[in-house]
C-alpha cells in the first residue's frame, strides 16, 4: 500500500465504525410510534399544541386582537403545518438515502445505516401524518413551486450541499421540539411525538454532520460557491415554508395580511435564528455559509 492511501484508509475505518455504532444505538432504541402512541387518546382540555411564543404571530398587533381560544387554534394548526412540512422533508430525504443506498456497496455498515435510517423515516412521515389526523386539521400541501424544487433536489443533490440541506430540516425543527418537550402545557400526545423524533434523530444528525465535513474536505474549490449558494437556497425555503400563510385562514384572518406580519414580526424572526443557531454554526465551521450565498442567509432570518 502507497503511504499516500492511509488517510484515505483511516477515514473509511472512521465512517463503519461510526455506522457500526450508529445501527448498534438503532437496534437497541427505537420506536414505533404504532404502538407506542396512543392515538385514540383525546386531546387534554387547556393543554396547548405550539408555546405561544414559537407562534409567528406572537406579539403583532394581529396577535392582540385574538382571543385564547384563536390563539390556541392558530398553534395547533401552525403545529399541523410543521409536520406537513416536516413530511415533504422526509420524503426527500428518503430518496437522497435510497440513492446512496443504490450507489454504494450494501455490505457496508454505512449503507446498512443509510437504509436504517429511511426506515425511520418512514415511520415518522407516518407519525406526523397521524399526528394531522389525531388533530383534525389539514395537511399543509407545499406550494406548486417548491414541491417542485423539492422534486429537483431530490435529483441534483449531492456533496455537502445534500448533506447540509438535509441537516437543515432536521436541526432546526429539533430545536423546537426539544423546547416543546420539556414545556408541560403542551398536549401529551405532541410531547411524545417531539420525544421520539428528538431520539432518533439524534443519530441522523450526527450521520449527516460526519458526512457534510467528509464531502466538504474533499470538495473542489471550484466548486464551493454553488454547493452553498444550493444550501442558502434551501435554508430560505426551509424558513419560508415551515408556517404555511394558509395556517392563518384557520382564525379568520387575511393569509396576506398574517403572512406579511409574520415576516416583520420581531419575535418570529427570534424563533427562526433560535431555531438556526446550532446548524448555522456547524455549517460556518465547515465554510459552508458564505459567498455568494450569505444574503438568501440573512433574508431567510436564520442567522441574524
Ligand atoms: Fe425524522
Ligand atoms: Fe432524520
Amino acid at each position: 500500500m502507497k503511504t499516500s492511501e492511509l488517510p484515505a484508509r483511516a477515514a473509511a475505518a472512521g465512517r463503519e465504525r461510526l455506522a457500526d455504532r450508529l445501527l448498534r444505538s438503532t437496534a437497541a432504541r427505537s420506536y414505533d410510534p404504532e404502538l407506542d402512541i396512543d392515538w385514540s387518546a383525546l386531546p387534554v382540555e387547556g393543554k396547548i399544541f405550539l408555546p405561544e411564543h414559537r407562534s409567528t404571530l406572537y406579539g403583532t398587533a394581529l396577535w392582540e386582537r385574538l382571543s385564547p381560544d384563536q390563539r390556541r387554534e392558530l398553534g395547533k394548526h401552525e403545529t399541523a403545518s410543521v409536520a406537513s412540512f416536516g413530511i415533504w422533508l422526509e420524503c426527500i430525504l428518503m430518496r437522497l438515502l435510497a440513492k446512496e443506498a443504490y450507489e454504494g456497496d450494501p455490505a457496508s455498515r454505512h449503507v446498512q445505516y443509510a437504509l436504517a435510517e429511511m426506515a425511520e423515516e418512514c415511520r415518522h412521515s407516518t407519525m406526523f401524518a397521524r399526528l394531522i389526523e389525531w388533530m383534525g386539521v389539514p395537511y399543509y400541501r407545499p406550494s406548486r413551486r417548491v414541491h417542485a424544487l423539492g422534486r429537483l433536489l431530490t435529483v441534483t443533490a449531492h456533496g455537502p450541499a445534500m448533506w447540509g440541506a438535509i441537516l437543515i430540516g432536521e436541526e432546526i425543527t429539533d430545536r423546537y421540539q426539544r423546547e416543546m418537550v420539556a414545556d408541560d402545557s403542551m398536549q401529551p400526545i405532541i410531547r411524545m411525538v417531539n420525544r421520539i423524533h428528538i431520539l432518533e434523530e439524534a443519530r441522523h444528525i450526527g450521520f449527516a454532520r460526519a458526512e457534510l465535513a467528509r464531502s466538504a474536505a474533499r470538495l473542489p474549490r471550484a466548486e464551493l460557491p454553488v454547493q452553498r449558494a444550493l444550501l442558502g437556497r434551501v435554508a430560505l425555503i426551509v424558513a419560508r415554508n415551515l408556517i404555511s400563510p394558509e395556517v392563518y385562514r384557520s382564525v379568520g384572518l387575511d393569509a396576506a395580511e398574517a403572512r406579511r406580519a409574520a415576516l416583520a414580526n420581531p419575535a418570529h424572526r427570534e424563533t427562526l435564528r433560535y431555531g438556526g443557531e446550532k446548524i448555522v454554526a456547524f455549517l460556518r465551521e465547515a465554510g459552508m455559509i458564505g459567498p455568494p450565498a450569505t444574503g438568501l442567509w440573512r433574508r431567510s432570518h436564520l442567522i441574524a
